[in-house]
């Protein structure tokens, strides 16, 4: 047997889950790891966690989380936005690790092949609570709940965030379009592509951070056998217009200690 399995949110700029990374092998030497964004901040910590995977996997398929993306002070790397995302992809290149811009692996199923489609489609504050992004900014910051990339995540060249995401949604959607449908396809994102997935969330200020509106429809408009995403820390299953939505987050130290990691370490997607 031989199993398509994925993870997100490994965290490892966080010293206690490196060793979570290190537990994470593979049951036969062809298996494939999906890995769904927030691997780390800085970038030889990136290297370190997807190097070790790639080692150990038959084949790793990344998309970038919002922790990838951030330009912290200490990193050697101080790239920012389009091209700090440009030299993560290069150095999965150099790792064998796919990414967002290479053509869509495929693999054996059960039930036939798959089609992995790593997709990076961003934020555009449309999940928001208020009626404007600056109301809904505003409320934000009043309550104290304010995600980090309003400092670190940076949209260059793209005059903002929201422009960045609208890019990246328009690119995504060619790339998916022209994919053929007889081959149905495993949609990998960090953030979730629909907004029904952030109702669960304790502080409903944090859903603007959280994706696109622009999204919702993808799942029914490209032949969708499974959607992985991770960000929001609450790794479930859920089912949305008959396509199963796995959220496979291993997420923080205070985390995982408090909740353990109930649907294990590695998320089974499909299996043959
Ligand atoms: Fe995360
Ligand atoms: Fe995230």
């Amino acid at each position: 047997m031989t199993r398509l399995l994925a993870v997100s949110d490994l965290h490892v700029g966080m010293a206690d889950n490196r060793p979570i990374v290190e537990r994470l092998r593979p049951a036969s030497a062809d298996e494939w790891l999906i890995v769904a964004g927030d691997v780390a901040e800085r970038v030889a910590d990136i290297e370190w966690a997807l190097g070790l995977l790639a080692s150990r996997f038959a084949r790793v398929i990344w998309t970038p989380g919002n922790h990838e993306l951030w330009t912290l002070r200490d990193d050697p790397v101080q790239l920012r936005g389009a091209e700090r995302y440009d030299h993560l992809v290069a150095l999965c290149r150099r790792l064998g690790v796919l990414t967002p811009e290479d053509p869509y692996a495929v693999w054996e199923g059960p039930a036939g092949p798959v089609a992995i489609a790593p997709v990076f489609a961003l934020y555009d504050y449309s999940f928001r609570t208020a009626a404007t992004k600056q109301e809904s900014l505003e409320r934000a910051f009043r309550s104290g709940v304010v995600c980090t990339d309003e400092f670190f995540l940076h949209p260059d060249p793209y005059p903002s965030r929201e422009a960045w995401c609208h890019a990246r949604v328009a690119e995504t959607e060619r790339r998916l379009a022209a994919h053929d449908p007889d081959i149905p396809l495993i949609l990998v994102s960090h953030w979730p592509l629909v907004r029904e997935l952030t109702d669960i969330l304790w502080y409903p200020e944090f859903a603007q951070w959280c994706g696109t509106e622009l999204t919702a429809g993808w799942h029914r408009r490209f032949r969708t056998q499974v959607v992985v995403y991770g960000h929001l820390h609450i790794p479930r299953t859920t089912w949305h217009d008959g396509v199963r939505f796995e959220e496979v987050s291993i997420g923080y130290p205070r985390e995982w200690r408090r909740r353990g990691h109930p649907r294990g370490l590695l998320r089974e997607i499909l299996a043959a």
